[in-house]
């Protein structure tokens, strides 16, 4: 649709996680005129459900070198070096960064010191928490604050729709559709040398996620139609400990933190017996993968649907001060952690792929940054080491102001920009959504193999087939019929777009390695398979 209206800016930031309310405050205080646009409201990301923690080496005895030591083992071998130094260099100091910015963590009994936990893969202490475990309630709280008292042009129920480039192929701008904002209302454009996605993840891919509703992809889905690059998709992470609510749950499903098993919580299966000890020699704390696929291999060998966490020596009052989120949680659900063991089982949690990036967040598109989940920095490689998300997009937003206040993009002149986006996708029903994440969770979870992959890419195909059609043939009569414009058919388009990627990558990689676990492939084939796939929509086309 054409935008009906329009605005000016230096910097269009899109999502209001950690990742965009971190870039856009330190582009505002450089004096760049700063728009933060974000599909919800502004604290209504994944960044508000972070459980566990932020890792940085702050502790005593701690280092960079000991964080960037277990980030590449947890990475499997795909991850890039410089990108892992640079995140745990200058980590610590983005922390105290963010305390300045009005963050709380919790701290030592009785001490002014931030108090450190552990999770899955890291040999020490290392994890900074608030509230217990709603750090990222806290952090969302205090960007959120930052933003409104530094009086940022925020626009809120607003979905980005695609980048707007000139002539020359660079970001001018995005076109967004926004529902309900009084003059911004309905289809408008921000225009804009630079762009900022931080849109966060895409877990509603899958049918049981830790993900809240609006992480459909959106912007890895942008970038792929503006024809940046994008990379290791493939690389989808199952938090192992996911509350489990019975075989047909669907949607956000509650995260039992790893800081739960960090703080001496047990892994126990059907029998009550620690399947975790003896298969690593962190126990239930080693790296997530790994626990992921010991509890769904457990799970098979006992014909059971799940494990079970058990943190009842904790006692109540430990579980009400440290895990009150938790506590709750479960106790919505009937279960009480301090008197009986918790059912956990795998969900999809993390995209440790995205949009590739350099070291400054710069895109393959130029003018166009990635930062947070959306982008591919290398950090992560195959998988993502525990509590290294939110360091992530800390420490890469404040490396994309930097940029774009030392390197200043040309505006483009109004004539020069183009009026449409460079592709566009069919667009999809509502209602496909469930089709595609019933699909993806069948073929292409946490276990797969060469013929769940096929069948997957195959019905995802039908699905195309069937939208392409409707939005050719909307005849009266016609079988499929093209749905009106509007929010959730984009998400579901953009469902569609990013899971017949993701499938076409976890197709090509023959290998077992890191969260990519290939039953027709059980092993880590370093000869062949120690790269990464980047792939751009015209080479998923073909
Ligand atoms: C958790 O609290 O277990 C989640 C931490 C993370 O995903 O990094």
């Amino acid at each position: 649709p054409e935008p009906g209206w329009s605005i000016e800016a230096d910097v269009v930031v899109v999502g209001s996680g950690v990742a965009g309310l971190t870039a856009a405050l330190r582009c505002a205080a450089a004096g760049r005129r700063t728009v933060v646009v974000t599909k919800a409201r502004l604290d209504d990301g994944s960044t508000r459900w972070a459980q566990g923690g932020i890792a940085a080496a702050l502790g005593e005895g701690d280092s960079p070198e000991q964080h960037l030591a277990d980030t590449l083992v947890a990475g499997a071998g795909l991850c890039d070096e410089d990108a892992v130094r640079t995140l745990v260099t200058e980590g610590p100091a983005a922390v105290h960064r963010l305390i300045a910015t009005g963050a709380r963590f919790d701290t030592a009994p009785g001490g002014e010191e931030i108090a450190l936990t552990r999770e899955g893969g890291h040999h020490r202490r290392r994890i900074a928490h608030a509230g217990g475990d709603a750090t990222g309630a806290e952090i969302s709280r205090a960007l959120v604050e930052a933003v409104r008292d530094a009086g940022l042009r925020t626009i809120e129920n607003a979905l980005v729709l695609d980048l707007l480039t000139d002539a020359d192929g660079r970001t001018s701008g995005v076109t967004l559709h926004v529902m309900g904002e009084g003059q911004h209302d309905g289809v408008g454009a921000v225009h804009a040398p630079a762009v900022v996605l931080a849109t966060g993840g895409m877990g509603q891919v899958f049918s049981a996620t830790t993900n809240p509703a609006v992480s459909t992809g959106d912007g890895v889905a942008l970038a792929l139609r503006a024809g940046a690059e994008v990379s290791d998709l493939e690389f989808v992470q199952f938090h192992p400990t996911v509350l489990y609510l019975g075989p047909d749950a669907e949607g956000q499903q509650p995260l039992i933190s790893e800081a739960v098993r960090g703080e001496g919580a047990h892994l126990v299966d059907a029998d009550g017996v620690r399947f975790m000890v003896g298969q690593h020699e962190l126990a239930e704390l080693a790296p997530r993968d790994i626990v992921a696929k010991a509890i769904l291999r457990r799970s098979l060998e006992q014909g059971v649907e799940h494990m079970y966490l058990d943190g009842r020596h904790f006692g109540a009052a430990m579980w009400e001060t440290r895990f009150p989120t938790i506590l709750a949680a479960c106790r919505a659900h009937h279960i009480d952690p301090v008197t009986e063991p918790i059912p956990v089982a795998p969900a999809a949690h993390y995209a440790s792929g995205g949009v590739r990036t350099d070291l400054h967040g710069r895109t393959t598109v130029p003018g166009l940054y990635a930062c947070g989940e959306v982008a591919c920095t290398g950090v992560h490689g195959a998988n993502r080491l525990a509590s290294n998300s939110l360091l992530e997009g800390l420490v890469f937003a404040e490396r994309i102001a930097a940029d774009i206040v030392e390197n200043p993009a040309p505006r483009t002149p109004a004539a020069a920009r183009p009026a449409a986006p460079r592709a566009t996708l069919p667009l999809l029903a509502p209602e496909t959504r469930t089709a595609v994440q019933r699909i993806m969770a069948a073929g292409a979870g946490v276990l797969r193999s060469a013929d769940s992959l096929a069948r997957a890419a195959a019905e995802l195909d039908r699905l195309h087939r069937e939208a392409t059609e409707a939005s050719t043939a909307n005849t009266p009569g016609a079988a499929h019929k093209a749905p009106e414009p509007g929010v959730e058919a984009w998400e579901a388009t953009n469902l569609l777009c990013v899971a017949r990627v993701l499938v076409a990558a976890a197709r090509r990689r023959e290998e077992t390695r890191g969260c990519h676990w290939r039953e027709d492939h059980p092993d880590r084939d370093d000869a062949s398979w120690q790269r990464h796939f980047r792939i751009t929509l015209d080479a998923a086309r073909a």
